[in-house]
């Protein structure tokens, strides 16, 4: 089901992230269409909404804070119907660092997957009873295996991925679709000081990926597009030579 061409009201969870902003800026939208930049930078966000091309308000959205999160998505849908949701909270903390500390692997299973389901099935229940609305879920090609690398953000892109396809198979026939991104490794804040992964990509090539898939009925989009092929091969791999493989 191809989404509303043109939205006209959009909610970004996770107001600051760069591939949401990139995301907003390949939209194909008018210029008096209202972003709703949810996030805990309040004025690095009203910083950041100023280069984008629409009319931009900010709000308070903490990922980690659950029973914020019902009343959060009422507030923004009190405001009208919201014809597109982008998810894009998350946090990507090296694992040496959560081998060390337990809690902060608690906290980033809380940010990248508890918060979202939490925040996405409120959304859900806004969306079903407008009966339109898209909703585009950041995954990973973490999802697909986990690294030892990254296994504790693997494991929460696994389970963001299992909610994500579940959830818009439950939403087939409402009116409402589920766009899931499955992006390999992007250049930008998330991942400085990193060595760019083979097939590394750009911020700007995942928001024209999404912005065009958005025109389709596509249910899944992997950037680079060639990933989802690769993918396939990764699962194949025999488990010794991954261990190896799998910085
Ligand atoms: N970059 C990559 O290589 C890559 C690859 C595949 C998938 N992804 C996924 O794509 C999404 C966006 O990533 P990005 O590259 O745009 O990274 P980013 O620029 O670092 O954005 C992450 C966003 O998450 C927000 N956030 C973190 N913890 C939060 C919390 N507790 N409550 C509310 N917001 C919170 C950050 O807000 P603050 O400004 O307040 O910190 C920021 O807006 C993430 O889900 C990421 O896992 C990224």
């Amino acid at each position: 089901m191809p989404m509303t061409p043109r939205p006209r009201r959009v909610l970004l969870l996770g107001g600051t992230s760069e591939i949401g902003r990139a995301i907003l800026s390949s939209l194909d939208a008018p210029p008096d269409t209202e972003v709703i930049l949810a996030g805990r930078d309040e004025r690095r966000m009203a910083e950041l909404g100023g280069a984008l091309p629409f009319r931009v308000r900010t709000v308070h959205y903490d990922g980690t804070a659950l029973e914020s999160h019902q009343p959060f998505v009422d507030a923004v849908f009190a405001g009208g119907p919201v014809d597109l949701v982008i998810s894009a909270a998350g946090i990507l903390t090296p694992q040496e660092v959560l081998d060390r500390d337990p809690l902060q692997a608690g906290l980033l299973m809380e940010t990248n997957l508890t918060g979202q389901v939490t925040t996405l099935l409120a959304v859900t229940r806004h969306l079903r009873a407008q009966r339109s609305g898209v909703i585009v879920v950041l995954s990973s090609v973490a999802a697909v295996r986990p690294r030892k690398a990254n296994f504790v953000y693997g494991a929460a892109k696994a389970g963001l991925d299992a909610f994500a396809r579940g959830l818009a198979d439950s939403l087939h026939g409402s009116g409402v679709r589920l766009l899931l991104v499955r992006p390999g490794f992007v250049i930008g804040r998330m991942t400085a000081g990193l060595p760019p992964a083979p097939a590394a990509t750009t911020t700007a090539a995942v928001g024209a990926a999404v912005a065009a898939a958005l025109a389709t009925s596509a249910p899944v989009v992997w950037v680079p597009r060639g990933l989802g092929v690769l993918s396939t091969a990764m699962r194949l791999v025999p488990r010794p030579l991954w261990r190896r493989l799998s910085r």
